[in-house]
């Protein structure tokens, strides 16, 4: 089963993705060529470059960031109460239609 997504990268556009589970949500932002989303360390959990804002969707069914994943998203200026590191996000069947925003460095 694929798994659709709605993605708002850096410039503002919309992309409507698909992944399949097991997946990383930073690796089908990535692929897809979205501005913005670095992913610099390859979804290693180091770099925050793959910052993320969850708007919508089935936001219930994210599993919690790590102790790692929010140290790093402590350190950025533009972290939001809904921010995730894309490469800590996997892909599953549950997450159908959840809609993130790609937040540009800075
Ligand atoms: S790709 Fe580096 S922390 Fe996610």
């Amino acid at each position: 089963m694929s798994i659709r997504l709605t993605i708002q990268d850096a410039d503002g556009t919309i992309l409507s993705l698909e992944g399949t589970e097991g997946d990383s949500l930073m690796s089908v932002i990535r692929d897809a060529g979205a501005e913005g989303l670095l992913a610099m360390c390859g979804g290693c959990c180091s770099c925050a470059t793959c910052h993320v804002v969850v708007t919508g969707g089935p936001i219930d069914a994210l599993t919690p960031p790590s102790a790692d994943e929010q140290d790093l998203l402590g350190a950025l200026p533009n972290v939001t109460p809904a921010s995730r590191l894309s490469c800590q996000v996997p892909l599953s069947p549950a997450l159908d239609g959840l809609c993130v925003t790609v937040m540009a460095e800075g």
